[in-house]
């Protein structure tokens, strides 16, 4: 079963490695550390038997949510853990009132842009060679709107 909790520092060292393995430019411990200092900052970690399997930073600003960080151990991927992250930050942010959700996600990972669309996430903007090795950033946005239904 997977469990969505807020994460604490005691989480850090997991969430390290899974973000050390996700990404070639990945957050250090400091970055973690502030997101859970943030006023406005809600890391969330997805815990499945027992042990951290996935998180998502989210930050909501007025009407406006953004997934700062999203990332799912590569050995338990495929298995529902992003799409209950992704489900959480929607109903979190909805229940905050935002009116939209946004992320930047790299053009070159392709499982996530598949889980955004599947999401209805929409392309709102492009940033040339903005990642290493010249990888462009996509904007992607979602409305969050009651009558929204998710599709996971
Ligand atoms: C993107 C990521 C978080 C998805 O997590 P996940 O737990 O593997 O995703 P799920 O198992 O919940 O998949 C849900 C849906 O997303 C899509 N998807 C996920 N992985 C996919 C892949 N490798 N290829 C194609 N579609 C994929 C599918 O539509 C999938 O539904 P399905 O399995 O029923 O076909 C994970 O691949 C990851 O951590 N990637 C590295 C970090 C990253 O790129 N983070 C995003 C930064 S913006």
């Amino acid at each position: 079963m997977i469990r969505i909790r807020p994460m604490t520092e005691a989480d850090l060292d997991a969430v390290l490695a899974i973000e050390q393995a996700c990404f070639p430019r990945a957050w250090t411990r400091q970055h973690f550390l502030s997101e859970l200092a943030a006023p406005h900052g809600t890391p969330v970690v997805a815990e499945q038997d027992g042990r951290v399997a996935g998180y998502l930073c989210l930050s909501v600003i007025m009407d406006e949510a953004e997934i700062l960080d999203v990332a799912v151990d590569p050995a338990l991927q495929r298995s529902g853990i992003g799409a209950a992250l992704l489900v959480w930050a929607c109903d979190y942010a909805r229940k905050q009132r935002a009116q939209v959700l946004r992320l930047e996600v790299r053009a070159s990972s392709k499982p996530a842009i598949s889980l955004y669309e599947r999401f209805g996430f929409v392309r709102s903007g492009l940033r040339k060679a903005y990642y290493e090795h010249g990888i462009d950033a996509l904007l992607l946005d979602k409305k969050l709107n009651e009558e929204d239904v998710d599709a996971v």
